[in-house]
């Protein structure tokens, strides 16, 4: 049994890689300020012995000594997260991607100089390659970010701040890190909130529309459904020759952002006739077709905006290391978040 301590882990994928640690027999302590995140995503494990929360920032020094003492793994996922808090919040962004990472890896260096050894990951991200125009990205290829006029690279740089600070504790400290550069993450309990295209599409489409899509819907993306992404995280972590590296983490199949709006649609029309049989009598009123609107990266983010036209990882590696495949396909993703957003809808309904 480790003891694990999970920065982030009432957010997004840090609640999910919780719940597998502790089914994994681990001890868990969270630590999250609740920013993005909430306690709610914890809800099914919130009561569990093995689980430790405590709503506080990865940026208090007090804490992360306290927290990361006893610790034999840490998961680093706090962290300024989402294209929409990116473009608004760039000071946000910069502060909690860098200085959390420089506290809790000079903690860890510490520890190392007291005798103790922790394993460290670290959630990096696929904008760490910038706007890279190669059309499959593998981990050593170089950093292609815009100019620091355009806040959404500080995104990106942050991170490759830490990556480049994490792999240095590894060479020069013996410290076992291992950078993970996940590509789009979906799945339950990601929020639309902060600019996540997946819920966004979705919220849309079961209220009616339009689904917004941005530019011209042609870039493109790979997603991967979370319980994959976690797996393939404690894969990597239980790796010794992912030790010190840098690794892609996600699916490599990619999708156009209308592509993805029209399965979104596919999959609630498919879902409304299953739902209310009636719909399909010929008597019975036809809803009317969804709409997808287009709408400029100027008039969703700001002028200073920019994006990428194709984000899609080369995963040799993590093959290589762990032998992993995602088994979500995109489709089944789809279908599982719309059929769980309409129950949501419904067990709200008065
Ligand atoms: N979701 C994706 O597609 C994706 C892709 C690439 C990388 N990542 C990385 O994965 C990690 C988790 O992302 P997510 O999608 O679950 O987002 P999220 O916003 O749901 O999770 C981040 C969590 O960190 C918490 N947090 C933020 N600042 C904090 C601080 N100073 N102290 C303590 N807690 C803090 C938030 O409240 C939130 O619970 C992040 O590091 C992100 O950069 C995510």
């Amino acid at each position: 049994m480790s003891n694990c301590l999970v920065t982030g882990g009432a957010g997004f994928i840090g609640s999910h890689l919780v719940e597998a640690l502790l089914e994994r027999g681990d001890r868990v302590s969270v630590v999250d300020d609740e920013s993005t995140g909430s306690i709610d995503n914890l809800a099914a494990v919130l009561d569990h012995p093995r689980l430790v929360y405590t709503k506080g920032t990865a940026a208090d020094e007090r804490l992360i000594r306290r927290l990361t003492a006893d610790a034999d793994e840490v998961y680093h996922l706090a962290a300024a997260v989402g294209v929409r808090l990116i473009a608004q919040s760039p000071i946000r962004t910069i502060e909690t991607n860098i200085y959390t990472t420089e506290l809790i890896l000079r903690e860890l260096g510490r520890l190392i100089d007291a005798g103790r050894t922790v394993k460290f990951f670290l959630a990096s991200t696929s904008e760490v390659y910038g706007k890279n125009p190669k059309p499959r990205w593998t981990e050593e290829d170089d950093i292609v970010l815009g100019p620091t006029i355009r806040p959404r690279w500080s995104y990106g740089a942050s991170k490759a701040i830490d990556e480049f600070l994490a792999l240095a504790y590894n060479r020069e400290r013996g410290l076992p890190t291992v950078v993970g550069r996940l590509f789009n993450v979906v799945g339950p309990r990601q929020t639309g909130a902060y600019g996540m295209v997946l819920p966004r599409l979705i919220d849309a489409a079961l209220t009616g529309g339009p689904l917004v899509v941005h530019d011209d819907g042609r870039q493109q993306r790979s997603f991967a459904h979370v319980s994959d992404v976690v797996r393939m995280i404690l894969a990597l972590m239980a790796t010794p020759a992912a030790h010190g590296g840098v690794c892609n983490i996600g699916s490599d199949r990619p999708v156009s952002i209308l592509e993805l709006a029209r399965l979104v649609i596919a999959e609630v029309a498919a879902g409304s006739r299953n739902h209310h049989p009636s719909h399909s009598s010929p008597s019975a009123p036809r809803s009317s077709p969804l709409e997808i609107q287009f709408q400029s990266y100027a008039e969703a983010y700001g002028d200073d905006f920019e994006d990428c036209r194709r984000r899609v990882p080369d995963l040799s590696k993590l093959r290589r290391l762990t032998g992993l495949e995602a088994r979500w396909t995109l489709e089944d993703v789809i279908a599982e978040l719309v059929e769980r957003k309409r129950k949501d809808v419904l067990s709200h309904r008065p």
